[in-house]
């Protein structure tokens, strides 16, 4: 793929040669399809399009010093899709279904991994919908589950510089006995404008805040949120956050450090106590934030100079990406490594 500038990819939809597809009906679930076409039939009164019976996952392989292709916790990611499928009652795909079709699109697409280094990785996404027709609110029978694949760069353009963020306290994404810790499409289209006026603000993302109380953060956009202490990491415990791999990870990693890791709901005055804060999931790993702007009582709050990162966080985002890359030994068994 001497025609792809691995460097310069932005996180966006990129054309693959093949994705994978299975339905589900009568009951049970069908052959997985192999396609070239990046279009799907679909029936008009499918109830992903009306009653947003959809979900999706997103996860990365990376390509190793060794030239082997490696998938971080596909098995987390799958568990996760089964949580969300029955969230929002949908069939939920079996694991060995989902580890098949997420190993063969990488499998089909393996020229598109980003080589070692290269600082880009192959982005997965897997989705299901409810594809058979009701007019009712109520379940479809039918549900189409595909993966297709794509190489990408960095999600928010500063990488791992640090960004600013937006309290946006009149925007809610989640109730609390909603959806917010499932991956539905709902979640995403409720944080949408939030999100397009943060930017337009000139903010890299949105900061969401417990929607009861308005006291606690939530999520950061499509991401978790986390703050550094002194030897803290402390990230919220919400039952509206979608429970991200990443700060899973990171959780663990910031334990194997000598950390000491709080789940608990994290107050915005706290806000002022945390010497380096960030939001992490897949697409951006870690984000680092220079800046917290509350915009409805125009408080701010400053971390680490926009040029750098602050410490523990640089130790973590490079610690977990070396796992991921294979340049660190898999001391959790996170790494599956994909025999070509
Ligand atoms: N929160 C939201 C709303 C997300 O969309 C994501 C992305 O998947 C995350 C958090 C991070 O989760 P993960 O680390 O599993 O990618
Ligand atoms: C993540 O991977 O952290 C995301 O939120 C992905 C996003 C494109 C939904």
């Amino acid at each position: 793929m001497d025609n792809i500038n691995w460097g310069a990819l932005p996180f966006a939809y990129f054309k693959t040669d093949y994705n994978v597809r299975c339905y589900y009906r009568d009951g049970k679930w069908g052959d997985l399809e192999v396609s070239d076409s990046e279009y799907i039939n679909l029936h008009m009164a499918a109830t992903c399009l009306h009653y947003g019976q959809e979900a999706f996952e997103g996860l990365k392989a990376f390509r190793g010093k060794d030239d082997k292709i490696r998938l971080f916790r596909w098995d987390e990611n799958a568990l996760r899709m089964q949580s969300s499928a029955r969230g929002v009652l949908m069939a939920e795909p079996p694991i060995e279904l989902f580890r098949d079709a997420v190993f063969t699109a990488v499998k089909l697409n393996s020229k598109y991994v980003p080589p070692y280094g290269s600082g880009a990785s192959l982005y997965i996404r897997p989705l299901l919908i409810g594809s058979g027709p009701q007019v009712g609110v109520k379940p479809a029978t039918e549900y189409l589950f595909m993966v297709f694949v794509g190489p990408v760069g960095p999600y928010f353009k500063e990488g791992f510089n640090p960004v600013k963020m937006q309290i946006a306290r009149d925007y809610d994404r989640a109730a609390p006995l909603g959806t917010g810790h499932y991956k539905v499409g709902g979640n995403y289209a409720a944080s949408l404008a939030a999100g397009q006026r943060a930017h337009a603000e000139g903010y890299a993302s949105a900061l969401f805040l417990d929607a009861r109380d308005k006291k606690y953060i939530d999520e950061a956009g499509p991401a978790n949120f986390f703050g550094i202490k002194g030897n803290l990491y402390v990230t919220p415990a919400s039952a509206s956050i979608l429970p991200s791999i990443t700060n899973k990870s990171l959780m663990t990693l910031a334990q194997d450090l000598g950390m000491t890791v709080e789940r608990r709901h994290i107050t915005v005055e706290e806000l002022e106590d945390f010497e380096e804060v960030g939001a992490c999931g897949t697409a951006a790993v870690i984000s680092p934030i220079c800046e917290i702007h509350d915009r409805e009582t125009g408080r701010k709050f400053s971390y680490c100079s926009p040029k750098g990162a602050g410490p523990v966080s640089t130790r973590l985002y490079r610690k977990l990406q070396a796992i991921q890359m294979g340049d660190e030994p898999d001391i959790h068994q996170w790494v599956t490594i994909l025999e070509e």
